[in-house]
């Protein structure tokens, strides 16, 4: 007989984010679908029924109900879906904070071999199992801010054997965590410095050799590029992209974060399923995105902590018809941080969406950006049971953005199993 393994009721507030089966833009952004005094009955991991407490109860009266949980009046979203980091890496880089103070941009310090060369440098030399530890370190930080589905990539090993490494590890934090990870190949995250002047060669062997090893040995869904001047010029980009293609990766981008290269135009053209950054993205380029579909993903941290008075222009994309997602960019160099309540805030602040499109931004449109849109990312019938419940104090949606630099997250549920309590790691 069908059982209910958990009952969560007495939900004060519930926003199921429930409405269009696919990324949204324009005013769908702002429809989180709230329920008020709502239970959600979880089984098999997945959600049996959630809504109104009185239907949600009517609907499971001749079921044995395993476990129940009093939500006393909280407040509850989906799970929050993370989707772009650079989770596994060695090494940090608060060298180069003070040379950001004294001007010096994050292109000049990658110009003179440090920025994502120097963590290069790092995760060549550390082993799989340091690199999981410290990963795991910052992947229980993401779970903490609620974050149940991450995205991570590769890009600081640029051998061969280095990137495997790197993805390995990605592949053993998906088994071993409860946080269900989404692995990206980013070989392509800058030209190491035995190819210095010579990327083109180095492009040459992203495609012939590390592509198709890494689809062999199953390791990663998506391909990502760094396409920046002085990195990985358009043309590069376009042919490591199509090769990519060819084998069946799904294509991202990092695209526009500095210079307008055409990056965003270049994600349209290709099919890329999201670009990211996006600051100096064209009207456009944006326009391009729009029709062909893909998502931007904003990275609000990155830009606040590169000192950059200029922003991505969400609400252009939002008015103009790309879906808007939100992210960390958790990485050692250009946004060290795993605080999602710091993205939710800057998001409003420094993008100037509302709190109902940040939401949005950090759980729909996050999870179609890596592909898990028909599981997660929404609180509906049949997907996985991954929520978050926030401490007492945060009673409404606007209350989580408002008061900025804390965590308000009290218990976060993933697979149907309560895996933070009380602000506090329950796993394992
Ligand atoms: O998304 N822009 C390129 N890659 C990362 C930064 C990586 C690093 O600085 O280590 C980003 O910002
Ligand atoms: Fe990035």
């Amino acid at each position: 007989m069908q059982k209910i393994d958990l009952l969560i009721h007495n939900i004060g507030t519930l926003l199921t984010m429930a409405g269009k089966n696919g990324p949204r833009t324009g005013a769908d952004m702002s429809q989180v679908s709230p329920v008020e005094q709502a239970a959600i009955a979880i089984a098999d991991g997945r959600i049996y029924a959630c809504g109104p407490e009185e239907e949600v109860w009517s609907r499971i009266s001749d079921l044995v109900i395993m476990e129940q949980l009093d939500a006393k009046g909280r407040l509850v979203t989906p799970g929050l879906i993370e989707p772009h980091t650079h989770l596994v890496h060695a090494g940090s880089r608060e060298n180069e904070l003070s040379m950001k103070l004294k001007g010096v941009s994050y292109l000049q310090i990658l110009e003179q071999g440090g920025g994502i060369l120097s963590t290069v440098r790092a995760t060549r030399l550390a082993t799989e199992d340091e690199l999981y530890e410290k990963a795991k370190t910052s992947l229980d930080r993401l779970l903490l801010c609620g974050a149940t589905t991450v995205e991570a990539k590769s890009g600081y090993g640029l051998t061969l054997e280095d990137e495997l490494k790197q993805l390995r590890v990605t592949k053993r934090l998906h088994d071993t965590h409860p946080v269900d990870l989404v692995s990206t190949f980013m070989g392509a995250h800058a030209v190491p410095l035995e190819y210095k002047g010579r990327a083109d060669e180095f492009t040459e062997l992203i495609i012939n050799e590390m592509l198709p090893e890494v689809k062999r040995l199953a390791l990663a869904e998506y391909c990502d590029v760094f396409c920046e001047h002085g990195v990985f010029s358009v043309e590069q980009t376009r042919r490591i992209l199509q090769a990519a293609k060819d084998l069946g990766f799904g294509l991202k981008v990092h695209a526009d974060e500095i210079e307008p290269l055409g990056g965003a135009e270049l994600a349209a053209e290709m099919g890329c399923i999201s670009a990211e950054h996006l600051l100096a993205a064209t009207d456009a380029g944006l326009e391009a995105m729009a029709k062909a579909g893909v998502i931007g993903v904003c990275l609000p941290a990155t830009s606040f902590n590169l000192r950059l008075t200029k922003h991505a222009r969400a609400r252009s994309m939002i008015e103009k018809g790309v879906p808007v997602a939100l992210s960390t960019d958790y990485n050692p160099g250009s946004s060290p941080t795993e605080s999602l309540p710091l993205v939710m805030t800057l998001g409003c602040l420094h993008l100037g969406l509302t709190p109902e499109e940040v939401l949005t931004a950090m759980t729909v449109n996050a999870a179609w950006a890596i592909g898990k849109g028909e599981e997660v990312g929404t609180l509906e019938v049949g997907k996985r049971a991954d929520l978050v419940m926030y401490q007492k104090e945060a009673k409404t949606l606007a209350y989580l953005p408002y008061h900025f630099g804390i965590n308000h997250v009290d218990t976060v549920i993933k697979n149907g199993q309560i895996v933070v309590k009380h602000g506090s790691l329950l796993y394992g």
